[in-house]
């Protein structure tokens, strides 16, 4: 019983790193415009995506997927994602060092 149940255990724990694993090399075409460390993007109509909370990435990600977001490109970045790229990505891109902070409100409506 203790047995079988470490063993399935075990298989969780190495399918998840497999899972980080995959991540780097699945980001490296976002790379291109989102920088090597998602805090550098090619130009400044690209956000920076480095420290975003995973939640809002893959609900963007899901969006761009679905229509529900419109973006040419990342529409065609998104459409090929399947649920387990769009997890992975965005659970490797928040874990990354990043400049984004939370501006109170107050401090953006005077
Ligand atoms: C060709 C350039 C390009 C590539 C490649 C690209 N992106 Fe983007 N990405 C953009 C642009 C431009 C935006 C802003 C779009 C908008 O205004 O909705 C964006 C927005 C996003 C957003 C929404 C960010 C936010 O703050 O709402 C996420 C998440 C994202 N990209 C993830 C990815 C991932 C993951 C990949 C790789 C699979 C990728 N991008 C590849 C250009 C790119």
């Amino acid at each position: 019983m203790k047995a079988s149940l470490l063993i399935a255990l075990l298989a969780f724990v190495s399918s998840s790193a497999q899972a980080a694993g995959a991540a780097p090399q699945k980001a490296e075409v976002c790379a291109a415009c989102h920088g090597a460390d998602f805090n550098t993007p090619i130009s400044e109509d690209i956000p920076r995506l480095a420290g975003q909370y995973p939640d809002y990435l893959a609900r963007a990600l899901a969006d761009y997927k679905s229509g529900a977001r419109k973006n040419p490109l990342m529409g065609s970045q998104a459409e090929g994602l399947s649920g387990q790229d769009i997890e992975e990505l965005s659970a490797y891109i928040s874990t990354l060092p990043g400049s984004l902070v939370i501006i109170p409100l107050h401090r953006l409506i005077r």
